[in-house]
C-alpha cells in the first residue's frame, strides 16, 4: 500500500543494545485489588529485572511481572527497578499509586474491533496476545487486550449473569483472562449503556452491578462501555455512565472505564466524575488519512481542540490506530450504514494510510497522550508497521508521566505544529506537512521559549542535533518530524 519512500525509522532496533526501561512509571490501583504488571523494556535479550521497595503484598518473579494485591491503605510506593542484560543495566523508579485514580498515564494495548469486527473468538484474542509477547510489544507497555462488541451469547444466563458466546468463547471469558494474565497482559471487555451494543448483542443497561461483578469475577481488566439505542441527551448519557462507574468502582478489581459515546455530549465535562479513565471525543476511525471527519486528520484536528481535559487518569480518546490494516480492517477499510457493523450495504472502501500518513498518525497520537491501542493482525506485522508502534522514545512520549496532551502551537491548512510539555522539563515537538506536496516546516526555538543551545533529538531516527534559531524539518506529503528537546 506504500505510495511513498518509508520514513527512515526502520534502522532502529530497540531489541539491541544495553536494556531500557519503559513502559508507565505510574501505576494507579484501588486499594487491595488484584495488580498484575510486566515490566516493561528493550534492549538486547534476556532481559531480568529486579524490584526492590514493593509492598510486601506483591512480589515479582525474574521476567519482571508483579503479581499479587494492592495495600489496603491508599497512598504511594516507589519501585526500585533494575533491568539488565549482557550489556548492562538500567534503573528506574516506577510509583504505585494506591488510591481511587486507574490509568495514570495512556492505556497501552490492543482491541479487536477495527480488524476483525464482529468475527471474534477466543483463538484470535490468544492469538494476538501471544503475538504482543512475540513482537516484543510487550516490552514497550502494550498490555491490554481487548475484546469489542460480539464476544456475547445471544442471551444473558438466565439468573441475569452475562454470557459469552459458547461458541467463539468454549472455556469462557474467566478462562482467557486467566491464559492472558500468565503472560502478564490483561484483559478488556466491551458492552453498552443501553438494553443492546452497537453489534445488537445485549447491552448494560439495568445489568450494572451484576455486569461488574461477573467481569471482576472474570479477571477482567478494562471496561469499554459504548452508547448505541441511548437516547442523545446528555443527562441520560451522565446518569448512565455513572451507573456502571460506580459498579466498577465496588467491584473489588481495578478495571479501567473507558466511555464510548463518541464525543457528542462532551464526555470531557462530566466522564472522570462518572469513573471514566478515559472517552472517545470522535465518530470511529476509519483507514484514510483524509475523507472529512473520518480519517486520522479530521479525528486528531478534533481532538487536539481538547487538551486542557487530559492529564493522569483521564484522558481524550481519539479512537485506536489503524496502523498495519491497510484498508484491510474488517471495520476500518470500508464504511457501511450505519457506521457499525457489517451487516449494512457498503457505501466507502478505504484503501489504508501509506507508510508516511501512518507514521504521522502514531505522531499525533504520541504527541496526543492518547491511548495506544493497536486494532490490526498482530500475527502479520509488516517490520515497518511493528517499527512504528515499537519505538521506545515515542512511546515514552505518549506516556510521559506528567500527562500532558499536545498544544497547536501553528495550525494551518499546510503544516501542524504541535508542542507537549514532558515531565523533568523537556519538551517535545512535532512539525507535520498537512499538504499533498513536499514542504518544508520550520519554528523558531524562541516560540518554544529555547535558548538556542539545547540538543534537539529525533524521537524516531534518535539523531541528535543542535538547536538553532529555528527548528526545520524537510517532510514528504502528509509527513510528520518528532523531536525531544531537553
Ligand atoms: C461503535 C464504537 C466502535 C466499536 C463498535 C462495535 O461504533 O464506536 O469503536 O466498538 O461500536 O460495534
Amino acid at each position: 500500500m506504500s505510495d511513498s519512500t518509508r520514513p527512515e525509522i526502520i534502522r532502529y532496533d530497540p531489541f539491541a543494545g544495553p536494556p531500557r526501561i519503559n513502559g508507565a512509571r505510574r501505576i494507579g490501583i484501588r486499594p487491595g485489588t488484584e495488580l498484575i504488571h510486566a515490566m516493561a523494556g528493550t534492549g538486547s535479550r534476556p532481559i531480568t529485572w529486579t524490584v526492590e521497595g514493593l509492598p510486601a503484598t506483591l512480589a515479582v518473579d525474574a521476567a519482571g511481572i508483579v503479581r499479587g494485591h494492592a495495600p489496603q491503605t491508599p497512598g504511594t510506593h516507589e519501585m526500585r527497578v533494575r533491568a539488565s542484560n549482557t550489556e548492562g543495566s538500567t534503573d528506574a523508579v516506577v510509583q504505585l499509586h494506591v488510591g481511587s485514580t486507574l490509568a495514570l498515564t495512556p492505556p497501552m494495548g490492543w482491541n479487536s474491533w477495527n480488524v476483525y469486527a464482529d468475527a471474534v473468538d477466543a483463538e484470535t484474542i490468544l492469538r494476538s496476545a501471544r503475538a504482543i509477547v512475540d513482537t516484543g510489544m510487550r516490552d514497550l507497555g502494550y498490555q491490554y487486550v481487548n475484546i469489542d462488541d460480539h464476544w456475547h451469547a445471544p442471551e444473558r444466563n438466565p439468573d441475569g449473569t452475562p454470557a459469552a458466546d459458547p461458541r467463539a468463547f468454549p472455556d469462557g471469558i474467566g478462562a482467557l483472562a486467566d491464559q492472558l494474565h500468565a503472560a502478564g497482559l490483561k484483559l478488556g471487555i466491551y458492552s453498552d449503556a443501553a438494553e443492546k451494543t452497537c453489534g445488537n448483542c445485549f447491552g448494560g443497561l439495568a445489568h450494572e452491578r451484576i455486569d461488574a461483578e461477573t467481569y471482576a469475577a472474570w479477571g477482567v481488566d478494562y471496561l469499554k462501555y459504548d452508547y448505541c439505542h441511548a437516547p442523545r441527551d446528555a443527562a441520560t448519557a451522565i446518569e448512565r455512565y455513572g451507573a456502571m462507574g460506580d459498579a466498577l468502582a465496588h467491584s473489588g478489581r481495578s478495571i479501567v472505564y473507558s466511555a464510548c459515546e463518541w464525543g457528542g455530549r462532551r464526555p470531557w465535562t462530566w466522564a472522570p466524575e462518572a469513573g471514566a479513565a478515559l472517552w472517545r471525543t470522535t465518530w470511529d476511525i476509519f483507514d484514510t488519512f483524509g475523507a472529512g471527519r473520518l480519517g486520522v486528520k479530521g479525528i486528531a484536528r478534533r481532538n487536539l481542540g481538547l487538551g486542557r481535559h487530559a492529564g493522569p487518569g483521564h484522558w481524550n480518546d481519539p479512537d485506536m490506530l489503524l496502523v498495519g490494516n491497510h484498508g484491510r480492517g474488517r471495520a476500518t477499510g470500508t464504511l457501511r450504514a450505519p457506521f457499525s457493523g457489517n451487516w449494512r450495504p457498503k457505501l466507502w472502501s478505504f484503501r489504508g494510510l501509506t507508510d508516511v500518513e501512518a507514521h504521522t498518525h502514531v505522531t499525533l497520537w504520541a504527541m496526543m497522550a492518547a491511548p495506544l491501542l493497536a486494532s490490526h493482525d498482530l500475527s502479520e506485522s509488516d517490520p515497518y508497521d511493528l517499527a512504528l508502534l515499537t519505538n521506545p522514545e515515542v512511546v515514552a512520549i505518549d506516556q510521559d508521566p506528567l500527562g500532558h496532551q499536545a498544544r497547536v502551537v501553528e495550525q494551518s491548512r499546510h503544516g501542524w505544529i504541535l508542542e507537549k510539555r514532558l515531565a523533568g522539563g523537556g519538551v517535545a515537538v512535532s512539525l507535520t506537512n498537512m499538504g499533498r506536496r513536499p514542504r518544508t516546516l520550520s519554528i523558531t526555538g524562541e516560540r518554544l521559549g529555547l535558548r538556542g543551545d539545547e540538543e534537539v533529538f529525533d524521537a524516531w531516527t534518535h539523531e541528535v542535533q543542535r538547536s538553532h534559531p529555528r527548528i526545520t524539518a524537510h517532510l514528504p506529503a502528509h509527513g510528520s518530524a518528532l523531536l525531544v528537546i531537553h
